[in-house]
């Protein structure tokens, strides 16, 4: 139900703010001339505005973007130690200090090498115009063109591997861009601070695990259906103690990815469809990023991991088809092409149509490639998960705002087996050539239990063979560096 003074008490607030926000930046002060929309967009914990600034003498005229944050609902956040903890993490000040640090860096400060070896904006994000902390609005140019999401939802199935392609190499190029020397620098002045922040992200992913956990057993186990309110306490008491309580396995997990120390580089951290602008085509442009409220380090295949899974048109789509080995491959090389900001190469690398050439191009030794491949299918286990968690939490809010979330619990059990699946046949066979075989062994191992415990039903005898290593022999044929069995089509075997 929309509350409609309320609504305009809140426009009249972005209006106040936005007047401010044109005052101080001396690009904008002759726009003086103010008109906010009052139909935001509205998720969980903002408003998106749309605002034309003029200029009265000229007629000229600014398109913005003005984002405004609110508290999300909690509706049990009283007792729930991890809830207060999502609050905590959606204030609006910090969300806005937060999303305002990354739009400068990502709009102002990262930059790329052009054809003719000149340092250029990235065009990486909308240019960020300011921000006021009285109203607590973020303001941005407004973008042109439509969000991934909506391209491919609207898509047939035969244009969707040039839309999926297309957003694949935009995710390689922020990812790669991001983490190129020249603009980190820009980011951290201290290299230290780069791993404070990454050990402060690591204890918060812990948090946030344990809070997942604990509303997938609410939903799996039938609780939810029978009417029961949701209630930490209870999950903690009917989950029983020691190895098995909800701290338990979520400990277990913890300290097996820790074992595995990812390689830690700045990530969007959720690049999902609707946070991808596509720009119109006939301009050139390039498309843009937005929502940068939790770009920060993290583990460095979480950004294409969530893209595979949230831009699929249902369950592991793109994880499951045949090209999926041939799409990392093309990831990876064009992320260290731009992370290198090597325009030469992108050119070359635009203008392959072979997949196995990207496996020439990409310079990457077989084990390099199968460790990128494991973390690969860690961050997408963890993401599917944590979007369970997400949709459970959703799923207390009868009200009308835009769903976030994807996967009803009819998926969760069957996302999760097919993300094994592909563990199992596609990855154990060659995680030998990893270093860190054991340990990605033991991790994929503690998250299958782990969400068995939960209520999911992963076979046993995959769970085994995952964690002792003895797989019973290759069944997809892979294409991927260095692979002498590389057969270019990255077919599927003979797993059928
Ligand atoms: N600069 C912009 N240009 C065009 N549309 C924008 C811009 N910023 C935000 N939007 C629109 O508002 C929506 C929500 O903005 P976003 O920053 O993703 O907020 P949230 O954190 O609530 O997801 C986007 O999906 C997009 O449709
Ligand atoms: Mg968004």
């Amino acid at each position: 139900m929309v509350d409609s003074a309320l609504e305009e008490r809140i426009r009249l607030s972005v209006v106040e703010g936005l007047t401010r926000v044109i005052a101080s930046n001396p690009k904008l002060s002759r726009f003086s001339d103010i008109k906010v929309n009052s139909d935001p967009r509205v998720s969980g914990h903002s408003r998106v505005f749309h605002a034309v600034a003029t200029d009265p003498v000229t007629e000229q005229c600014r398109y913005l973007a003005v984002k405004k944050y609110h508290h999300p609902d909690v509706p049990d956040a009283e007792n729930e130690d991890f809830d207060l903890a999502f609050v905590r993490a959606h204030d609006p000040g910090t969300l806005l200090v937060t999303e305002a640090t990354n739009y400068e860096w990502l709009s102002r400060r990262v930059t790329m090498v052009n054809e003719k070896g000149k340092e250029v904006p990235s065009y990486l994000a909308p240019n960020y115009s300011g921000s006021d902390s009285l109203s607590k609005i973020l303001v941005t140019r407004h973008m042109d063109g439509d969000l991934l999401h909506n391209l491919i939802k609207n898509a047939l199935e035969v244009d969707f591997p040039a839309l999926f392609i297309s957003g694949l190499k935009d995710v390689a190029r922020l990812n790669g861009l991001s983490n190129a020397p020249e603009n980190l620098a820009r980011y951290v002045i201290d290299p230290s601070e780069m791993r404070v922040k990454a050990a402060l992200q690591a204890s918060r992913e812990k948090e946030v695990l344990k809070a997942n956990f604990a509303r997938i057993y609410h939903i799996l186990s039938g609780d939810a259906a029978t009417g029961q309110p949701f209630s930490m306490q209870d999950v903690n008491r009917k989950l029983g103690i020691a190895s098995n309580s909800l701290e338990g396995l979520t400990q277990d997990v913890h300290e097996k990815l820790r074992a595995i120390e990812e390689p830690v580089r700045i990530m969007h951290h959720d690049t999902n469809g609707k946070n991808i602008i596509v720009r119109p085509p006939e301009k050139g442009f390039a498309n843009r990023f937005i929502d940068l409220e939790s770009l920060g380090p993290g583990p460095r295949m979480t950004d294409i991991a969530s893209y595979c899974i949230i831009l699929s048109k249902g369950s592991n789509y793109v994880i499951s088809s045949d090209q999926f080995f041939d799409y990392l491959t093309m990831y990876l090389t064009y992320e260290s092409a731009w992370r290198d900001r090597d325009p030469e190469k992108i050119k070359r690398l635009n203008s392959l149509a072979d997949p196995r050439d990207f496996s020439i191009e990409s310079g990457m030794g077989r084990e390099e490639y199968v460790t990128a491949a494991s973390e690969f299918f860690l961050r997408a286990i963890l993401k599917t998960m944590k979007l369970s968690g997400s949709a459970a939490r959703e799923m207390q809010f009868a009200n009308d705002r835009e769903q976030v979330v994807i996967n009803p619990p009819e998926t969760w059990s069957k996302d999760m087996n097919g993300l094994y699946h592909m563990v199992e046949h596609g990855l154990m066979p060659l995680i030998g050539v990893s270093d860190k075989a054991p340990e990605f062994r033991a991790a994929f191992y503690a998250i299958g239990n782990a969400a068995n415990r939960l209520g999911y039903d992963i076979n046993p005898d995959t769970l085994k063979v995952i964690g002792s290593g003895n797989h019973p022999g290759a069944r997809f044929l892979i294409s991927m560096p260095g692979s002498p069995v590389s057969n270019g089509n990255g077919g599927s075997g003979s797993s059928a």
